[in-house]
């Protein structure tokens, strides 16, 4: 990332910037965007194959970055042909310019929540559900109140519910340990995971219903359906290109599956439909939101979040850190009478910026897009580039927080990072699509869950401590996140 000397030609640029569209004026030198498309239907499919196999995520935007020095380029994202009409996007990998794309009068976020295209729409019921739209349309509003409402009315059932699901999820992962000697974590934490909605915010407990055990399958087929074109499943090569890049995998083969989630929803989120009536939302619109909030926004999230703070947390530095850790949770907890209130959890400032950097290093939802509404100056560190009306920006998030200009030993999992001083940093942890200091409104498009998402985060690790002294975990690859292991847990002394 070294800085770059403008050719006179991308400075004279700078001075055709009129006032209208360069609301910031910049000191930096104005550089044309480098990088390119190649030529259509062979460039996009050049760069899907150097994506997914030939270089692999990281190193197909890292060796750009090096090749054009510079942190904004042009290029084509998956899946491109024949699924995504236009590929082409402007890369954006550093934590300067990355912002951008949070600013609604900027960017039009109608239809980007996937990328370059978008599941049909009869994967949602026919609905163009909240995620999809753009704060500008009328429905935004009233669907993200919704949200706000179930969120808010259900609030003080999610420590209980929360303790109960994970205190499930431990106890079968101690049996299948103490039989195996080593237990994988990832399909316990899914069914932990969906029980505790259930319980949480709907009052159902799901192994109780028609659904039994069988929702977090049910909400995995699903969710291929929805990204699978931009999914790398290990597959031979040939097969993934033939099929599921190339081409959406037909809606009808998963319906019976959303129309168990569907029924599952429609008679027990009751508490939502009230305030949907009221906000002028049919009871079939809101439930096909519930559904997509539940199962996309908010099960497809954790299913990377907590196996991810595993990870970290079993890297790091171990059973000291473990101990520090433990100490801090435990006293907290018992100064609190022995329960995990809101307020205990306000006096775990190192628990807290252990959450806070496992979302920095490993942002579960990495790649963010938006459209330009006008023309626009974006800046990176080392230039402003000037981007066009219409063209499509899109930021992959793990470069933008382990930005080496911002974070001091980026690439670390430092588990004090945001502790004191530290929180200064938090402006630049952008999980939620949106600066971690902000809040989500109904008119912008900051995550709905943003709050809960880093309560919930913060209880896990609550749990965990108070349950055990410490743990070991070996940590391989999956589809979504990592797969782990747990290889030993030592109960709280
Ligand atoms: C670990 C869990 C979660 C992660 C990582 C996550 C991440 C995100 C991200 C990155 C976006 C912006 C996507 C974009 O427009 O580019 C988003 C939007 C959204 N999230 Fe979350 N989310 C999580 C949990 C939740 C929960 C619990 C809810 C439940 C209410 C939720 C509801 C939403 C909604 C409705 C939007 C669209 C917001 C809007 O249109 O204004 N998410 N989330």
């Amino acid at each position: 990332m070294s800085s770059h000397q403008p050719s006179s030609q991308s400075t004279a640029s700078s001075m055709q910037v009129s006032p209208a569209t360069n609301s910031s004026s910049t000191n930096l030198p104005v550089r044309s965007i480098p990088g390119g498309y190649g030529r259509p239907f062979f460039g996009p499919i050049s760069d899907r194959l150097d994506y997914f196999y030939k270089q692999g995520r990281d190193e197909f935007f890292q060796s750009r970055v090096e090749k054009y020095k510079s942190t904004v380029y042009r290029a084509n994202m998956p899946p491109g042909p024949f699924i995504a009409s236009d590929p082409r996007v402007i890369v954006l990998l550093d934590g300067k310019s990355f912002p951008v794309l949070f600013d609604v009068t900027k960017v039009e976020k109608k239809d980007v929540f996937t990328g370059t295209y978008m599941p049909s729409t009869k994967l949602t019921g026919g609905y163009r559900v909240l995620s999809y739209l753009d704060p500008s349309e009328p429905k935004h509003e009233k669907l993200k109140r919704v949200l706000f409402y179930l969120l808010k009315a259900r609030r003080d059932h999610v420590i209980p519910e929360f303790s109960t699901s994970f205190n499930e999820l431990f106890n079968g992962v101690e049996k299948e340990l103490a039989k195996n000697g080593s237990a994988s974590y990832n399909d316990a934490n899914d069914q932990a995971v969906f029980n505790f909605l259930g319980r949480a915010w709907f009052g159902k407990n799901p192994p109780d219903t028609k659904l039994g055990n069988n929702g977090p399958k049910l909400i995995s087929l699903w969710l291929l359906f929805n990204i699978g074109p931009i999914l790398s499943l290990g597959l031979p090569k040939i097969i993934e290109e033939l099929t599921f890049h190339s081409f959406p995998l037909p809606s009808f083969l998963v319906k019976g599956s959303y129309q168990k989630l569907y029924d599952f929803f429609y008679s027990s989120a009751g508490v939502v439909y009230e305030e949907a009536e009221r906000q002028g939302i049919s009871k079939e619109e809101a439930c096909h939101n519930i559904l997509f909030a539940t199962c996309f926004n908010t099960f497809g999230g954790f299913k990377i979040v907590f196996p991810s703070l595993l990870t970290h947390l079993g890297s790091a530095a171990g059973e000291k850190f473990h101990a520090q850790l433990a100490q801090e949770i435990r006293s907290a907890v018992s100064a609190s009478n022995g329960k995990i209130t809101m307020s205990a959890m306000e006096q775990m400032p190192l628990m807290q910026s252990v959450v806070y950097e496992v979302l920095r290093l490993e942002p579960p939802v990495m790649f963010q897009y938006g459209k330009a509404k006008r023309d626009l100056v974006i800046e990176s560190h080392d230039a402003a580039f000037e981007v066009k009306k219409g063209e499509m920006l899109f930021g992959y998030q793990p470069f933008a927080t382990k930005d080496p200009k911002i974070f001091d030993r980026p690439e670390e999992f430092v588990a004090d990072r945001f502790v004191g001083e530290g929180a200064k940093l938090l402006k630049h942890v952008l999980w939620s699509n949106g600066p971690e200091t902000e809040s989500p409104t109904v008119s912008n498009k900051q995550c709905a869950g943003k709050d809960f998402v880093v309560f919930t985060t913060r209880l896990f690790v609550v749990e965990l401590f108070l349950r055990y002294d410490t743990f070991t975990a070996e940590v391989g690859t999956s589809v979504l996140g990592s797969a782990v292991s747990i290889t030993s847990l030592k109960r709280a002394s």
